[in-house]
């Protein structure tokens, strides 16, 4: 399957509709190419959305996502400006990509997978283009060299829907009553924004998202502006801190943006749906209080704002989208602090340190996110008296499966030992090396690499120089073991 194979994947939706939306999706425009468009296909609605096979396309190497990424270019800035139609749910515009050519290269890659591309400029030069799904291949008007800057201009449109990903889960834009929210981990970013679709590439984003009149758009960062015309409004965002792709927050619907500071200046930025303001006021007034429990441990706050934001998503999600972390309102439905709402705050705020200041520069180094800020979880959860640490530990010990938490498979990227069969191993490296030396390391870990991606032999280099002695044994016991020991160290403390 080729060219256009989402807009043709486009479930729940009359015939008329499909066969509509692929007109408007596959007309080539000049210089790009609809790859293979007689194979075009409609589905009725019964028909679940297929995903990419994780092995089609050309990425830069990693080994549990091989199409994610794209060779000899590293991404700067991304400036998204489009419009969302929330009643053909459709998304068009422009991406601007300031991006360095890291290799001589004549053609370079995206990673996209559902948008159509109608025109693809190179520094205002129109390029040859040709979608491939789940890469656009893009053919530089001139030879490129190393070190070279271009901005790429990518003009496409794309019926929104989530698509199945490799994890297990739906990802990519989801349509709601209302609006619309993303969750793009670990690949839905690519299914509507053309883009590098891998965590080893960070940059900054500006979005301006045109809506119809009445509907607030959000996205991360700091709101810059906000423009109003006779049927529309353009809500500008701006993240300066580099951020993956996977951790964009898109949401448009009926948000109040609230605004505010923590005692140490920090701006806080939560939305929550209108309706929905009481009661959720008490999730916004606990997070200034968390954020200086987690910075007595992992040190200052490492972005440049926080805040919730609570959508109409479906039940159980809770999500790190950098620098407001977004969560389902049925799950603070009560509008009180109960051990869940506790547990999802606490858990996605420690994510802003562990995962999106520092992101995993490969998707195996997912314990690095999840294990890391499901120990944050338990430390609040001990901090306010919900569950002793010590016991959480033990009990998570106890139960654990096997495999190791550095060696995920794709479909266990999210499973439980990535979270407490991973935290496990933080608390028995705790009791190895002491309070002392374990809360320098966290601290360490993302004050020396705020705004990169690193690996699992990074972390584990760096616990060796702040241990003072070499803990090879440890992690190969711990953490690269598919068991790890059955009892935990001895407290060093
Ligand atoms: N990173 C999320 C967490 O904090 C979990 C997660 C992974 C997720 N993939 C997702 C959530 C996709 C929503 C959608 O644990
Ligand atoms: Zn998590």
């Amino acid at each position: 399957m080729r060219a256009c194979q989402y807009s043709a994947r486009v479930t729940r939706r009359p015939l008329a509709l499909v066969v509509a939306l692929l007109l408007v999706g596959c007309t080539s425009a000049p210089g790009v190419s609809a790859r293979s468009a007689a194979t075009i296909t409609t589905q009725t609605e019964t028909t679940p959305v297929e995903s990419t096979p994780a092995t089609a396309g050309d990425g830069i190497g990693d080994s549990l996502f091989p199409s994610l990424g794209n060779p000899g270019i590293d991404v700067m800035h991304y400036d998204v400006d489009i419009s969302y139609d929330a009643v053909e749910d459709v998304v068009e515009g422009t991406v601007a990509i300031d991006l360095l050519l890291t290799e001589d290269r004549a053609q370079i890659t995206l990673d996209s997978a559902g948008p159509a591309v109608s025109t693809v400029l190179v520094d205002g030069v129109l390029a040859v283009a040709e979608q491939d799904p789940p890469e656009l291949r893009i053919t530089l008007p001139r030879q490129g060299r190393a070190g070279d800057e271009l901005q790429l201009t990518i003009a496409y449109s794309v019926a929104t829907q989530p698509v199945d990903s490799p994890i297990g889960l739906e990802s990519g834009w989801f349509n709601t009553a209302g609006g619309s929210y993303v969750l793009n981990e670990p690949d839905g970013a690519r299914t509507w924004l053309p883009c590098n679709d891998h965590p080893s590439d960070k940059a900054t984003f500006t979005f301006a998202i045109a809506v119809p009149a009445g509907v607030t758009a959000v996205a991360n960062g700091a709101l810059e502006d906000h423009r109003t015309a006779a049927d529309s409004e353009v809500w500008v965002w701006q993240e300066d801190r580099p951020m993956a792709t996977y951790l964009v927050q898109l949401l448009t619907g009926d948000y109040e943006v609230i605004e505010s500071e923590s005692r140490e200046g920090l701006p806080l930025v939560s939305v929550v749906l209108r309706d929905d303001l009481a009661t959720m006021q008490p999730f916004i007034d606990v997070t200034p209080t968390m954020i200086e429990f987690f910075e007595q441990y992992f040190g200052e706050y490492p972005l440049d704002r926080y805040g919730v934001a609570m959508t109409d998503s479906f039940g159980g999600l809770a999500m790190e989208t950098q620098g407001r972390s977004l969560f389902s309102r049925d799950d603070f439905a009560e509008g009180s602090l109960g051990v869940s709402q506790q547990r999802y705050l606490s858990h996605e705020l420690a994510h802003q340190w562990f995962g999106d200041a520092v992101s995993p520069a490969r998707w195996q180094d997912i314990w690095l996110n999840e294990s890391f800020a499901t120990y944050g979880e338990w430390m609040w959860s001990d901090h306010i008296g919900i569950a002793d640490l010590d016991a959480t530990a033990m009990y998570e010990l106890n139960y654990r499966s096997p495999g190791s938490s550095a060696d995920p498979t794709a479909d266990s990227l999210f499973g439980s030992n990535s979270y407490g069969g991973g935290a496990v191993v933080l608390h028995a490296l705790r009791l190895t090396i002491g309070d002392d030396a374990f809360f320098e390391l966290l601290t360490r870990w993302v004050a020396e690499n705020n705004g990169e991606s690193r690996t699992t032999e990074d972390f584990i280099a760096l616990a060796t120089d702040v241990a003072g002695k070499p803990l090879p044994q440890f992690f190969d016991e711990w953490l690269y073991a598919a068991m790890p020991p059955t009892e935990f160290p001895m407290s060093t403390a």
